[in-house]
């Protein structure tokens, strides 16, 4: 079975994705499996993105398409009906909770409290949100003590310069962001320049 814990396994990063058309979602993630990242997180921020997902998810069958910025259970049953994988969330509500049986749900968390609410409705794996503002590195190292087989995807405002340190840290399998596919790129049609982002983003974590 498929849990959130695999799913932060298979790559150190798993890129934050908006994308304004479904043919520019299918250059994007060949891109990103050209530069070494087969997972995508697609957030419903635009209005094709279940198409996007849909899309992806039937080209790229090997990869791992997800679907991010899902807040209800509706957006939950729908981006796991388009066949998302996995579902990423920016917190955690009870009509989230609900989908025990379904695409495993990565939900977000920013404070001990949060992260002990997750716990008591079943949630280890957390997306740490928004990471660099709720305390980063350090929050993530306070929560480790009393928080042990918690593990986290620190995202938002993760980057090339802190990505590593973040890794390094035992409770975190993968870290979640935008940094390797910015708009302005995929504006451009620059699907070249973020293969290179992508490349480089994971040989500086070797
Ligand atoms: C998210 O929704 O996970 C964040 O907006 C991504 O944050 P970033 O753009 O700072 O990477």
């Amino acid at each position: 079975m498929l849990t959130a814990r695999k799913v932060m396994q298979v790559s150190p990063i798993i890129p934050v994705i908006s994308v304004q058309s479904v043919e520019e979602s299918l250059r994007l993630a060949e891109a990103l499996v050209l530069g070494g990242v087969s997972i995508f997180e697609i957030t419903l921020r635009t209005s094709c993105a279940l198409d996007a997902i849909k899309a992806v998810a039937h080209e790229f069958p090997e990869a791992m398409t997800g679907a991010g910025t899902v807040l209800n259970a509706d957006q939950f049953k729908r981006v796991e009906d388009m066949g998302a994988r996995f579902a990423i969330s920016p917190g955690l509500t009870d009509e989230l909770a609900v989908f025990q049986n379904s695409i495993p749900l990565l939900p977000g968390v920013a404070t001990a409290s949060e992260i002990m609410q997750g716990l008591s409705l079943g949630y280890d794996a957390f997306k740490l949100f928004p990471a660099n503002i709720v305390g980063g590195v350090e929050a993530l190292k306070a929560f480790g003590a009393p928080f042990k087989d918690v593990v986290f995807c620190p995202t938002g405002g993760v980057n090339a310069a802190n990505a590593k340190e973040y890794l390094a840290l035992e409770n975190v399998l993968c870290v979640g962001g935008s940094w390797i596919v910015p708009s302005k790129l995929i504006q451009e049609q620059n699907f070249k320049e973020i293969t290179r982002i992508t490349q480089e983003a994971l040989l500086a974590l070797q």
